[in-house]
């Protein structure tokens, strides 16, 4: 039965170059094809295009200015300016203006646990943490000290919602008021192979995955959560990632450094541990800061050194970033560039059959949470310690592993 629906999505996909779609939807059952064609109606293909186009060009970053970042080192503060900032920081929190994101709609790819990350276990203390768990005893921590309950919102995936949900609904959300947790899920964007086809999943649909933690910002408006923040009068929401074990969420000189430098973001970093580490750096480009990717900073500029002796760009991100309110609505409405990232994606071809590769066949989009620095003219960076302040869980073995957060988060606490 050829509907006008139907003409009208297949001259789309005439149009944008995904022929083998239109084969492949030959073989589906009317229902199917209902589903498939609705969500080819709500794709936006000239977005599509622009990405693929995107990722035949090599990112050059040499035409721009770039310079160091300002950074103040926590250790060397002094008692006094110290307790200035804890109290402008401790200020905020006490009186119920302080909210926390965690991004967790990652797909956890190279830790390759079956699950939402958070929900890993971490082999500490004998009997082990959650991941969940262990945010949630730094948030409670912060609570008993400021006598507040800290609003914390989630951000999941589409893939990982529900079962985000009934874990934390299992373990009685490890004793945090329910009412204070807010879920929110994260946006999607189709996967394209390596000639910008779109990939056909396993359910029949066109295979999306999550677009990145950059999404965070516009999905805080859409799902409503800016507006609940905004309804509890939040004023200064901080925004982290799921998988830092160390991670602190409510660091009141971080706060404090922010409102006394009078700006809009303020981020946490630690030492560079050498210039091949694998980790984003802070800078001033053409004036306002910016993190590069370890995969888009020269060589040279990452082994070049200061006259303090230190490496030039070696404030490394991670993903400790406190925002405004008003910085998080601002960047809500702003496009986020997309980043490319190869992988391994099964899928369907023409005939409904499942191909499993064997290396690499498809982009994945994604933007960055420190692309929204370069909107701002400034912020506040405060140099942490590695060791009390990063532990992450990224692969299954080797760096940043279990293994190498288990030894610093016993580390720390002991
Ligand atoms: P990573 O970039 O390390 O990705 O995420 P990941 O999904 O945890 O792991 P891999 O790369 O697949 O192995 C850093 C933080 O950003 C979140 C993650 O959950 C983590 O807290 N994130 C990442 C999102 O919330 N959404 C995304 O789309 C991507």
């Amino acid at each position: 039965m050829s509907t006008e629906k139907t003409r009208q999505v297949v001259e789309i996909l005439k149009q944008h170059n995904q022929n083998h779609i239109i084969k492949y939807m030959q073989n589906l059952t009317e229902q199917e094809k209902e589903l498939i064609e609705n969500q080819i109606l709500s794709i936006d293909f000239s977005q599509m295009s622009e990405l693929y186009e995107s990722t035949k060009k090599k990112i050059e970053i040499k035409e721009n200015k770039i310079e160091e970042i300002t950074y103040f080192d926590k250790q060397k503060l002094g008692n006094s300016k110290k307790k200035h900032l804890d109290d402008l920081g401790e200020r905020i929190i006490s009186s119920g203006k302080y909210a926390v994101v965690t991004m967790a709609g990652g797909q956890g790819t190279r830790l390759e646990h079956p699950g939402p990350k958070g929900t890993f276990k971490l082999d500490v203390y004998g009997k082990g943490k959650y991941l969940f768990e262990i945010l949630i005893d730094n948030l409670k921590e912060a609570n008993k000290k400021y006598g507040v309950i800290i609003p914390w919102y989630i951000m999941t995936s589409k893939q990982n919602h529900e079962e985000t949900e009934s874990f934390l609904e299992k373990h009685a959300y490890f004793g945090y008021d329910k009412n204070s947790v807010i879920l929110f899920k994260q946006g999607e964007l189709p996967l394209i192979d390596l000639k910008g086809k779109l990939l056909i999943g396993k359910n029949k649909l066109v295979k999306l995955a999550s677009d990145g933690n950059g999404g965070t910002f516009a999905s805080l408006r859409t799902s409503g959560a800016l507006a609940n923040m905004k309804e509890r009068g939040i004023e200064w929401v901080f925004i982290g990632g799921v998988d830092n074990v160390l991670l602190k969420m409510a660091d009141t000189t971080l706060l404090g450094l922010a409102i006394e430098q009078n700006v809009q973001i303020a981020s946490k970093s630690i030492v560079k541990a050498n210039p091949k580490e694998r980790v984003g750096v802070f800078c001033k480009m053409n004036g306002h800061p910016k993190v590069i990717e370890y995969s888009e900073l020269p060589e040279k500029m990452a082994e070049e050194v200061n006259s303090n002796g230190e490496l030039k760009y070696g404030e490394s991100h991670i993903m400790c970033n406190l925002f405004t309110i008003d910085a998080v609505e601002k960047i809500s409405k702003e496009p986020l560039i997309y980043h490319k990232a190869l992988k391994k994606n099964p899928y369907l071809d023409e005939t409904g059959k499942e191909i499993i590769p064997q290396t690499e066949n498809s982009y994945k989009f994604e933007s960055f949470i420190f692309d929204a620095f370069p909107f701002f003219d400034d912020i506040a960076i405060l140099r942490g310690k590695r060791e009390e302040d990063f532990a992450p869980v990224k692969n299954k073995e080797g760096i940043d592993s279990p293994k190498t957060a288990k030894e610093l988060y016993e580390k720390f606490w002991k």
